[in-house]
């Protein structure tokens, strides 16, 4: 039988952070050996925001490594950067003759972008979900690893493949966001302000690349408060994002026992300890992210390793890109 086809993408804008690991990267480990999977750097998607191009590039390598010491096998994966794959700038173009003004102007990540950078609103942002688009479609995936945020983005790469099959016939397959719960992953802020970025308050984002001094010192500023008012009370989000920190790298019994800690206290009977918990999470999340971060400066370090993978990658994400595409320009009509 053949694999279901997978893609997804992370921007090099800056330093992974446990938010890319657990909304996405995780599952692109999860998901390498049952499907058929395409995980690329979103360069070009950087270049909206205008960053500096000799940073970019030192970025560019640390997510390739950084994938690789989480756990992805490029020899079992393409792993490629999005500017190697030129289909994909083809099939952007003709996307945009089927994405309306109107819809990309009310996309919630582009009103967030016109409100951080007025003074940089550029044509590039507006149609930022249909270069995305293009990135799955031109690999006809069905499936796509993303966090909660990029749930938007793929309804509309969903209406995209939609009209053009409409309009010229039955070529693009519809792609969907996947996550092996239920519910997709928002990760928030240490601070309780939002959710976990690369580029917001950097004090409350754990890094990939973080020394384990620094681990400790984000996760034991975390916002917490005086406990709950009644047993099994509704946590607030910013202590369940501290729980859910804790289910990806705890063990059972120990969210057990927080939990349980949790739903026994009430104000005057406050058994669980915020400052306990948090220097129990900092120990775990220490000893998860060692090991990744050693690796990924090995990797990282080693430039022609980086290079021999990257064009692998590269001639992989082409193969079935350039099949695509002639799928398309038959369609569209043209092949002249
Ligand atoms: P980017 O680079 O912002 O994030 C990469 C992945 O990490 C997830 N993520 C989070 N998940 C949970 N909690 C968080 N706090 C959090 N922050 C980030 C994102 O959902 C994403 O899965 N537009 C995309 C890149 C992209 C792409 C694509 C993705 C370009 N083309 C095609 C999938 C398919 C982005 O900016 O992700």
């Amino acid at each position: 039988m053949q694999k279901e086809v997978v893609v997804s993408g992370i921007r090099p804008t800056g330093f992974l952070h446990l938010g890319n690991y657990f909304g996405a990267m995780r599952n692109y480990v999860r998901m390498q050996d049952d499907y058929n999977c395409y995980f690329f750097v979103a360069n070009w998607h950087s270049l909206t925001t205008h960053p500096d191009t000799k940073e970019l590039k030192n970025s560019v390598h640390r997510v390739i490594a950084e994938n690789i010491a989480c756990g992805l096998d490029p020899n079992k994966v393409a792993l490629y950067v999005q500017s190697d794959v030129p289909e994909i700038a083809e099939l952007y173009l003709y996307l945009n003759m089927l994405a309306y003004k109107g819809e990309l102007e009310k996309t919630a990540t582009f009103k967030d972008k016109v409100r951080l950078q007025p003074e940089n609103v550029n044509a590039g942002l507006l149609t930022y979900p249909v270069l995305m688009a293009a990135d799955v479609l031109i690999q006809r995936a069905v499936k796509v690893p993303v966090g909660k945020d990029q749930e938007q983005h793929l309804e509309m790469a969903r209406n995209f493949a939609e009209r053009f099959n409409y309009r010229y016939g039955d070529v693009l397959p519809l792609p969907y966001a996947f996550n092996y719960g239920s519910e997709l992953i928002k990760i928030m802020s240490l601070d309780g302000i939002g959710k976990m970025s690369k580029s917001e308050n950097q004090m409350a984002t754990i890094f990939l690349a973080d020394d384990d001094e620094i681990i400790r010192k984000k996760i034991m500023k975390a916002k917490t408060d005086q406990g709950p008012a009644t047993p099994d009370s509704v946590k607030p989000d910013y202590i369940q994002n501290l729980f859910t920190l804790m289910e990806q790298v705890s063990t059972k019994d120990t969210v057990a026992k927080f939990e349980a800690d949790f739903n026994a206290s009430s104000t005057g009977n406050c058994i669980i300890r915020y400052g306990d918990l948090k220097k129990q999470l900092a120990e775990d999340m220490v000893q998860f992210i060692h090991p990744i971060r050693e690796k990924a400066a090995d990797i990282q370090s080693d430039t022609h390793l980086l290079h021999g993978l990257i064009k692998q990658g590269a001639d992989k994400a082409r193969d079935r890109a350039s099949e695509t595409l002639k799928l398309i320009r038959e369609a569209i009509g043209l092949n002249y």
